[in-house]
């Protein structure tokens, strides 16, 4: 399965949900994650996200292993997303910052 990481969150582009051909993409207010019993591992959203944040669950680095589990446990109370919409307002000036996992909001 594909796994959502924390460089997604305060940016939500959401370029991922138009390129996912089953539609497993579950919305939170500042985060987007995959349900991982629906991801049929097709590796389309990966190159489509401008801020990188989806990789394969065999190629998670070591400090975002814990997003595996964060992805299975919010795609359960979540919304499902398959439109895109405009990215969060200031989603340019957090690309790429460190330590966002503290800013998600569930
Ligand atoms: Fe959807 Fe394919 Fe990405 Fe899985 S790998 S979330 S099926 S686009
Ligand atoms: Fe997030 Fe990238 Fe999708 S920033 S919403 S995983 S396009």
């Amino acid at each position: 399965t594909f796994i959502v990481t924390e460089n997604c969150i305060r940016c939500k582009y959401t370029d991922c949900v138009e390129v996912c051909p089953v539609d497993c993409f579950y919305e939170g207010p500042n985060f987007l994650v995959i349900h991982p019993d629906e991801c049929i591992d097709c590796a389309d959203c990966e190159p489509a996200c401008p801020a990188n944040a989806i990789v394969s669950d065999s190629d998670l680095a070591p400090d975002q292993m814990q997003f595996a589990k964060l992805n299975a446990e919010l795609a359960a109370l979540w919304d499902n997303i398959a439109l895109k919409k405009d990215p969060l307002p200031d989603a340019a000036s957090w690309d790429g910052q460190p330590g966002k996992l503290e800013y998600l909001e569930r």
